[in-house]
């Protein structure tokens, strides 16, 4: 992985294009478009606190609309932005019950990729100043070019991802993303306008000291997951280790990548599958672990073996530094076994 001093995004991108086999620089031009997205979501995020001060100023935007809430707010700037550029054949967001189909009956348009996208993470932060995210995840079609994409384009297990990523917006708004080939972040200097190269070939420390888990569901969780928690408050060793929640996966995920932790979000006796969306949350994510040297499964199962059998669908998700997710996945199995 070719990395720069002072690079930016956009140099990156044309830089690395070689690394793809016959690539025609498809990917690219989406990586761009995202990165546009990302920095218009970015500009209404940071006015957050102001929305209610600028609704009393009466303001409106360009087309006489009120302010919108943010997450319908990012996901329309997301799809809008890569309409557009038809750049992509297809997209299924986390805020639609469908998939889009992009000029799908047009055998002019040739493009091959698809877009699954989380617009907002964390969206209930947003009105406590917390640190929010978008997550995206890119597939090839597997249907044929020219055609309208189908729900088989969409239904792929993560393995056969081409490209994932998130963007937080946080105390500095970063974009982090895996085209396979190792996870770099890059930062936005907000002046200018443009991410810069902050952290080449990122990787989560082979183990860490911290667990995210909303341990209010605590008494709700299976028997291994209770195990592997009460064993994470151990005095042993490294342990006791901290705790750490803040209730945007994106925002615990790039902490503990930094930082060596855990991330989970168990089943429960309320939430069969628990909460996560495999498709907009945990493929992505589980593509950027392991590309970062760490480690996303089910409790049992690699996530991104997983053959999706709808759009929204929910699964378990452990995630993190390699061996503490090894470690949970001892407890859970031992608990399976009694
Ligand atoms: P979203 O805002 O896209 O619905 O996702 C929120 C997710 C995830 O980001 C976070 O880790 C988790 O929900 C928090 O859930 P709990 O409040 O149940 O802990
Ligand atoms: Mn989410
Ligand atoms: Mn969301």
């Amino acid at each position: 992985m070719i990395g720069k001093k002072y690079q930016t995004l956009g140099e990156f991108i044309i830089e690395n294009q070689s690394e793809f086999q016959y690539s025609s620089g498809e990917l690219s031009k989406l990586i761009n478009a995202l990165r546009l997205a990302a920095k218009a979501v970015n500009h209404e995020v940071n006015k957050a606190g102001l929305i209610d001060i600028i609704g009393a100023a009466g303001d409106t935007n360009i087309q006489g609309e009120d302010q919108q809430k943010l997450d319908v707010l990012a996901n329309d700037t997301f799809i809008q932005t890569l309409k557009n550029r038809e750049i992509v054949c297809g997209i299924a967001s986390e805020e639609e019950d469908d998939f889009i189909s992009i000029n799908s009956n047009d055998a002019k348009h040739q493009n091959k990729y698809v877009v699954l996208i989380d617009p907002l993470d964390g969206s209930s932060n947003i009105d406590v100043n917390v640190s929010v995210g978008t997550i995206f995840s890119i597939y090839r079609r597997v249907t044929p070019i020219g055609t309208p994409v189908t729900l088989e384009d969409f239904l792929q297990p993560g393995s056969e991802q081409v490209a994932a990523g998130y963007i937080v917006y946080g105390t500095s708004t970063m974009l982090v993303y895996t085209t396979g080939h190792g996870v770099n972040g890059f930062t936005l200097n907000p002046a200018i306008g443009t991410f810069y190269l902050s952290h080449p070939n990122m990787e989560f420390p082979e183990t860490g000291n911290i667990y995210s888990v909303n341990e209010g569901n605590y008494i709700h969780f299976p028997q291994g997951v209770k195990d592997y928690i009460k064993y994470c408050q151990l005095e042993e060793g490294d342990r006791p280790y901290t705790s750490r929640y803040i209730g945007s996966l994106v925002s615990d995920f790039h902490r503990n990548m930094i930082k060596g932790g855990i991330y989970m979000y168990p089943k429960s006796s309320k939430a069969a599958n628990g909460k996560l969306r495999l498709l907009y949350e945990c493929n992505p994510m589980a593509f950027l672990a392991e590309q970062a040297n760490g480690k996303a499964t089910d409790g049992f199962t690699r996530i991104m073996e997983i053959k999706p059998t709808e759009l929204h669908e929910r699964v378990p998700f452990f995630c993190g530094s390699k061996k503490m997710v090894e470690k949970a996945e001892e407890f859970m199995a031992a608990a399976a076994k009694k």
